[in-house]
C-alpha cells in the first residue's frame, strides 16, 4: 500500500474523516438529509457512519477526544481503523484519503497504522490468489501538522512489521534455518543493515553446544545470523544487543509435543527471530541513530537417532554444563550461547525476544508480552511506556533469585527445567545465568501467534515485538 501526504481532495476521492463529537463534518456533505443522518448516527454514540454520494463514499469517523490515557486513545483509533477495513472492502475501495477533522495527529497516524496492519496479507501459497486479493492500494493523508518524516517513519515500521509477520507465516517446509539466515540477509541488503552468517562448521568451532544440541535430531544445519545497523551518528556509545529465538519448527523432540493444538503452530517458534529481524528493517530503514546488534541462533527441534535426550550433559558456549531433563526447553539451549556470545560487546543492554513458555502464555494470553529483567527501574518504565504506546504491552514479573535455585541438577552447573510454579521465571533465570550486563527477557509465547483473527494484528503471526523495539529505540533517540 502507498501511503503519502497530500493536500488536494478530488471531488470523486474516497474520504474518511477522523474528527470527534465536537466536529462539524458538514463541509463535506452535499444535502440536509445527509446532514441530518450524520447529526442523528452521532448523538446516537454510532462511531462509523457511511455516506454514498455520487461516485465517491464517505466514511465519518468518530474517536474519542484526548482527555482519556493517549495510549488508549491511539490503540482505539488503530481498532477503528480494522473496523473501517471491512467497510472500504464492502465496497471495493482501493484508493482512499484521510482528513483530519479534528484530532491529534497521533490519532491520525494510529489510524494509518491500523489499515495498513489490516491490510497485511500471506497469500503466497494460494493457487488463485486473485480471489482474495482485495487490498487498500493508496492512502492518502491530509492532516497540517503529519510531515513527510512521520510517513517515512510509518512505512519503515509497517515494512518491518510485515517482514516479521511473513516470516513468522512460512512453514517450516520452506523456511528452515538457512532460508532464514536467507531472508535475514535479504532484508539486510534492502534496508541497510549487515548481516553475517555462521554456518555449522562456524558454530562447531565456536562450540556453541546448547544450539547443536538442540540440533542433533535435525536434518538441517543450524544458522547464527548476526545483524548490525550502525549508524555514522549514534546516540549511543556502547551497542545494544537484541537476542532473538529462531526455532524454526519445535516438536518438542524427544520430549515431544502432542499434535492437537500444540504442534500445529509451532512455526511460530521463531517468532523473536522474527521480530529482531523486523525491527533490524524499519529501524536501518528509517535510519534511526542508534547502534544495535542482533544476534539469531537457528535450529529446528525434531527426534531422531541421534537427537539429543532427557538426561544429557551439554557443554555449552560459555563452558557451562546442563544437564537436559526435557527437549522441548530447547528455546533456552540456543539463546544461551547467544546471551554468552553477546559478552563480547559489552552491550549498554540486551534484550531478548522469545516464544519460550507456555507458562508465559496460560499467565496472560495473547493480552501482553512477559518481561523480566535486571535493569534499572527506569529503563524498565521506559519499556513499558513503549508497551503502552504500541499496546505491545509488556508485563513485567518478578525476577527473584529463589526461582535461580529451581535450576539446580544433581550432576551438572544447571538443569534446563524448574520446578511446578513460575515456568516463564525459571526460564528468564536459566537465561540470566549466560549475562553479565544489564538484560530484559521478552517471552512472546502468548502474543507471537494468533490462531483465530485478532483485530488489526491479524490471522497467524502478529509481528509483535517489531513496533515495541521501534518505539523503545525511537524514544532513546529523543
Ligand atoms: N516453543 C515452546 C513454547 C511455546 C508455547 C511457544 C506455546 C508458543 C506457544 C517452548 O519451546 C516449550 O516447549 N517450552 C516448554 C518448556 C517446559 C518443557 C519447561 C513449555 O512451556 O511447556
Ligand atoms: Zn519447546
Ligand atoms: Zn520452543
Amino acid at each position: 500500500m502507498k501511503l503519502y501526504i497530500t493536500e488536494t481532495i478530488r471531488d470523486k476521492d474516497n474520504l474518511v474523516l477522523i474528527g470527534t463529537t465536537e466536529t462539524d463534518f458538514f463541509t463535506f456533505l452535499n444535502s440536509k438529509s445527509e446532514r441530518d443522518f450524520v447529526r442523528n448516527r452521532i448523538e446516537n454514540e454510532k462511531n462509523i457512519t457511511v455516506i454514498n454520494q455520487a461516485g465517491r463514499t464517505i466514511f465519518i469517523l468518530v474517536l474519542k477526544e484526548e482527555k482519556d490515557h493517549y495510549f488508549q486513545i491511539l490503540e482505539e483509533a488503530r481498532k477503528a481503523a480494522f473496523t473501517l477495513y471491512s467497510n472500504l472492502k464492502e465496497f471495493d475501495i482501493e484508493k482512499l484519503i484521510i482528513k483530519n477533522a479534528g484530532v491529534s495527529s497521533g490519532q491520525v497516524l494510529a489510524f494509518a497504522e491500523g489499515l495498513s496492519l489490516s491490510n497485511y496479507k500471506f497469500l503466497k501459497y494460494f493457487t488463485k490468489k486473485e480471489e482474495k486479493t482485495y487490498t487498500v492500494k493508496e492512502l492518502g493523508i491530509v492532516s497540517d501538522d503529519i510531515t513527510s518524516t512521520d510517513i517515512d517513519k510509518l512505512n519503515a515500521l509497517i515494512y518491518g512489521v510485515c517482514f516479521s509477520r511473513n516470516l513468522v507465516n512460512e512453514p517450516l517446509s520452506y523456511l528452515n534455518a538457512e532460508m532464514l539466515s536467507e531472508e535475514v540477509t535479504k532484508a539486510g541488503l534492502e534496508t541497510g543493515f549487515s548481516v553475517e552468517v555462521f554456518n555449522k562448521k562456524k558454530i562447531e568451532s565456536l562450540r556453541m553446544g546448547g544450539l547443536l544440541a538442540v540440533n542433533k535430531g535435525s536434518i538441517d544445519p543450524p544458522t547464527f545470523t548476526i545483524l548490525e545497523w550502525k549508524p555514522e551518528k549514534s546516540v549511543n556509545e556502547k551497542p545494544y544487543v537484541l537476542v532473538g529465538k529462531g526455532v524454526v519448527y519445535d516438536t518438542g523432540g524427544l520430549s515431544l509435543k502432542p499434535t492437537h493444538d500444540s504442534m500445529d503452530y509451532m512455526k511460530c517458534d521463531m517468532g523473536g527471530a522474527a521480530a529482531v529481524a523486523g525491527a533490524f528493517s524499519a529501524i536501518s530503514k528509517s535510519q534511526l541513530p542508534v547502534w544495535i546488534i542482533g544476534l539469531i541462533p537457528a535450529t529446528d527441534n525434531r527426534p531422531d537417532g541421534n537427537a539429543y535426550v532427557p538426561g544429557d550433559v551439554v557443554e555449552m558456549y560459555d563452558g557451562t554444563t546442563v544437564e537436559v531433563l526435557n527437549t522441548d526447553a530447547e528455546g533456552r539451549m540456543i539463546l544461551a550461547d547467544a546471551l554468552s556470545y553477546a559478552k563480547q560487546y559489552d552491550p549498554e543492554l540486551v534484550i531478548d525476544l522469545a516464544t519460550l513458555t507456555g507458562a508465559a502464555h496460560a499467565a496472560i494470553g495473547k493480552y501482553g508480552i512477559v518481561g523480566m529483567g535486571n535493569v534499572s527501574k527506569e529503563l524498565m518504565e521506559t519499556l513499558k511506556t513503549s508497551g503502552e504506546n504500541t499496546y505491545e504491552r509488556v508485563a513485567e514479573f518478578p525476577f527473584w533469585d529463589e526461582f535461580a535455585d529451581m535450576l539446580k541438577s544433581d550432576i551438572a552447573d544447571l538443569k534446563n527445567i524448574g520446578g511446578k510454579v513460575g515456568g516463564a521465571i525459571t526460564a528468564g533465570k536459566f537465561l540470566e545465568k549466560f549475562t553479565d550486563y544489564p538484560y530484559i527477557h521478552l517471552d512472546i509465547a502468548g502474543p507471537a501467534y494468533n490462531k483465530t483473527e485478532d483485530n488489526y494484528r491479524g490471522k497467524g503471526g502478529s509481528g509483535v515485538g517489531v513496533r515495541l523495539l521501534f518505539d523503545f529505540f525511537y524514544q532513546l533517540t529523543r
